[in-house]
């Protein structure tokens, strides 16, 4: 995903932390492994949780707010208290949204990758046209993401990683 990330930061004018990008790309996802059990089995039904159980992992390490937060506002285009209460989302009432420039680009460079078996890189419309189902305003935040930050290039990635590019 870093891959993604220091690519829009190349092609875009955005300006950016881009060691703090890297530690987010790279921390973002740590709370999935709370959602394993002994048998390797991933709790799907939680699967929203793992932004929230990550933040937590870092704040008892001692991380700073600033990489925490890269665990809890990387959920889909950003989670609203009304998202959590309409999604009956089990989650802890709140908004989970990124905010500073780094916290954005983390959560869309994240967008591009499919995380399933077999995986596959998604382009910028697939996302789009995918995202679309939790309403119109999730659309419009997408494509706000896609005018500060571009669309990335998936062909090499894709290849050099043998993903199908859907
Ligand atoms: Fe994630």
């Amino acid at each position: 995903m870093w891959s993604i990330a220091e690519q829009l930061i190349a092609v875009s004018d955005c300006v950016v932390d881009a060691d703090l990008v890297r530690a987010g790309c790279l921390l973002h996802d740590i709370g999935v492994y709370r959602l394993y059990d002994r048998d390797g089995e991933l709790d799907q039904q939680n699967y929203v949780r793992h932004g929230v159980l990550g933040h937590e992992i870092l704040l008892k390490e001692g991380f700073p707010e600033e990489l925490c937060r890269f665990c809890s506002c990387h959920t889909g285009v950003g989670l609203t208290k009304q998202d959590v209460e309409r999604q009956r989302l089990p989650l802890p009432l709140a908004d989970y949204l990124a905010i500073s420039a780094e916290e954005q680009l983390v959560m869309y460079a994240d967008k591009f990758h499919s995380k399933t078996t077999p995986p596959k890189f998604v382009t910028a419309d697939s996302y789009a046209t995918y995202v679309s189902r939790f309403g119109d305003d999730k659309v419009a935040a997408f494509h706000s993401l896609r005018n500060t930050f571009g669309a990335p290039d998936l062909t090499e990635l894709a290849a050099g990683h043998q993903h199908a590019l859907a």
